[in-house]
């Protein structure tokens, strides 16, 4: 279907994202501000925007946060998720639910998760999205819920913010040089609305075919962006030390999203081009309180380990 009305639960990076892709796809997009534990708000918002297509990319997304606060994020990743999902039922409208590529773990680059796997969850968030996950596919079973269901992996866009893990990356000084599946957002939204253009439902893995590591994007920073970056390489075991909650490692499988026609450029390809915008934008004087403010959170995310 072409979607003309979209309503976006969820105000954040991909929020905005969404917002701009759908409306330069020529649609009204309403992304009202509310929480989505509270289904009068949800309700209400689903009667307001009378949207043909809800896309939720609302959940609390730091992983050191929701392992502190689990009952919270298990309120709003899980029950929030479902909450939206209900409402998108009872008005038969298609519902787009982002979840996430880190429910799964790949020791090794040969390790290729396809969608059927078992879930492998090393903390608590990727646990609050598999069982929103689960409870979207069984309303979807049972009932009659329509409903898309996607897993990006470590998404880097070329938007200058503090959620961008590419920003992120320029503040850090360790990189682990472990295989990964990542996800550009750009090309997100161009496998969102293809999928949606297809009617497609169920779970789908939308990363960037082939694979990079923290340590081979901290190497293409430095060589294309920021040539007085200074960074060690260090393991696996001594970067979960530095952090709270557990980091996984996951290669994920593009077999499903090509069998629809929809083919990722490489990982490493579009990180050339999309280093190159990330550069261009940040030469810009606004850039540098962004930077700023991502440099004072990797300060805090590294002092809760003390
Ligand atoms: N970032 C990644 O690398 C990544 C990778 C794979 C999948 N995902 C998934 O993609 C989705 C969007 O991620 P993102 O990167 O856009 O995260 P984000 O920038 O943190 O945006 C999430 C937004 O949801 C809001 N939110 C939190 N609790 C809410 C509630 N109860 N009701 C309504 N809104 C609420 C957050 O507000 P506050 O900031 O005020 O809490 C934030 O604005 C999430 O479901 C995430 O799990 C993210």
């Amino acid at each position: 279907m072409t979607p003309h009305k979209v309503l976006i639960f969820g105000r954040g990076q991909l929020g905005s994202f969404y917002r701009a892709h759908f409306a330069s796809l020529g649609a009204a997009v309403e992304a009202p501000e509310g929480d989505i534990r509270d289904e009068a708000f949800v309700s209400g918002a689903v009667s307001a925007a009378d949207p043909d297509l809800i896309v939720n990319v609302a959940a609390k997304t730091n992983i050191d946060w929701c392992e502190m606060n689990r009952a919270e994020a298990f309120a709003i990743n899980t029950l929030g998720a479902d909450v939206v999902a209900k409402v998108a039922e009872e008005r038969g409208v298609y519902l787009v639910h982002v979840s996430s590529g880190c429910v799964q773990e790949s020791l090794t680059a040969e390790v290729v998760h396809t969608e059927e796997d078992a879930p492998h969850p090393l903390c608590f968030y990727s646990w609050t999205k598999v069982w929103a996950e689960n409870l979207l596919t069984e309303r979807a079973a049972r009932g009659t819920l329509k409903t898309l269901i996607l897993r990006p992996r470590q998404l880097l866009s070329s938007m200058v913010s503090p959620r961008n893990a590419l920003v992120k990356m320029l503040t850090y000084a360790k990189f682990i040089d472990t295989p990964n599946s990542c996800t550009v957002v750009e090309d997100l939204m161009d496998a969102t609305s293809k999928l949606v253009a297809k009617d497609a439902t169920g779970v789908y893995n939308v990363v960037n075919p082939g694979v990079t590591s923290p340590l081979r994007i901290a190497r293409m920073l430095k060589e294309r962006l920021k040539p007085e970056m200074q960074f060690a390489e260090i393991s696996k075991e001594e970067l979960n030390r530095m952090t709270l909650a557990k980091r996984i490692d996951c290669v994920l499988s593009t077999a499903k999203l090509e069998k629809e026609g929809i083919v990722l450029a490489p990982i490493e390809e579009r990180l050339v081009d999309i280093i190159a915008e990330l550069k261009h934008t940040l030469e810009s004087g606004e850039a540098d309180a962004t930077l700023r403010k991502t440099e004072e959170e990797t300060r805090e995310k590294l002092a809760l380990v003390g």
